[in-house]
């Protein structure tokens, strides 16, 4: 399974903290927003990355990201010289994506807790997954109606009057006849290659399995000033009382069984003196105290 992280769009919703800085290179709390999405792709064991973004900031995520070796995946990069809607990414990673099934990550997607993700990435097998999360104002979202059963029936793109308030997260796994369900999509009135018509054309076919994710388990947004700043607080708050990190891809590459002890304490040996490398100092500490015990 190939992984694809968005990190497109003008942020103009934050200006002008996006004068210079794209939306995702934005801090929340203490690391940039785009290794939240990266972390929660590693968790679930996808090793191969393409990241796409705007010529203009294309370099910045280069600089940050690298090649990936310092997580231990492989980052390719590649152009979205116009926004013209989210599906548009599947085109420009086709040389990337090959012939796998392939996951795409929104950049400003924070998810934290459980592993309902990795799990469906283990089961999945063709047609496409996506998820459904309850939230208060369902309005802003691609919107899944739900039957008495649980089958998905219905899915609308930021619809006036929302049919349910599963909103659709922006994670979706989907196998490689994505490529031709894309190409042969019209866009919508804004002009764009909608990923909820994506969604749409799989449920037709009756390949879209939809799964609603628990309570418990949180979907952060962090697309205006208010909710960025809230998303800060959250990963603030579950870091200070349980002293784990979320969105650290060292540690998650180093837990999924991508990077080896020896690779993590190497990458954790070239950070500067700071606190996120002291938190990694206690984790391949910790590390070798129960390699030792064993
Ligand atoms: C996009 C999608 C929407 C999805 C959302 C998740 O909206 O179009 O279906 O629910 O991401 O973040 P956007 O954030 O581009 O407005």
């Amino acid at each position: 399974m190939k992984g694809i992280i968005l990190a497109g769009g003008a942020g103009s919703r934050l200006y002008p903290l996006t004068l210079v800085a794209s939306k995702q290179l934005q801090p929340v709390y203490d690391k940039p927003m785009v290794y939240y999405p990266l972390t929660t792709l590693i968790e679930g064991g996808i090793r191969e990355f393409c990241l796409i973004s705007t010529p203009h900031d294309l370099p910045r995520f280069r600089q940050l990201l690298g090649d990936g070796s310092r997580f231990g995946v492989t980052i390719d990069y590649r152009e979205q010289e116009k926004p013209a809607g989210i599906a548009q990414a599947f085109l420009i990673a086709e040389s990337f994506i090959g012939k796998d099934s392939v996951t795409l990550i929104l950049g400003d997607n924070i998810f934290y807790g459980g592993d309902a993700f990795g799990r469906a990435f283990g089961e999945f097998k063709s047609g496409a997954t996506i998820f459904g999360y309850h939230v208060n104002d369902p309005e802003r979202y691609g919107v899944v109606e739900f039957d008495a059963n649980g089958q998905a029936i219905s899915i609308e793109e930021k619809p006036k009057q929302p049919k349910s308030n599963y909103a659709v997260p922006g994670l979706y796994i989907y196998d490689n006849t994505v490529l031709d369900i894309v190409k042969n999509q019209k866009p919508s009135a804004r002009g764009e290659l909608e990923i909820t018509d994506v969604n749409v054309s799989y449920l037709k076919r009756g390949q879209l399995r939809v799964q609603r994710l628990t309570r418990g388990f949180a979907w952060l947004d962090a697309g205006t000033s208010s909710s960025l700043h809230e998303a800060s607080a959250y990963v603030q708050t579950i870091e200070k009382r349980a002293g784990v990190k979320i969105g650290c891809p060292e540690e998650a590459s180093f837990r999924a069984g991508i990077m080896s002890l020896a690779q993590l304490e190497e990458t954790t040996d070239k950070m500067p003196n700071c606190e996120y490398r002291a938190y990694l100092n206690d984790v391949v500490a910790e590390a070798k105290r129960l390699k030792n015990q064993k």
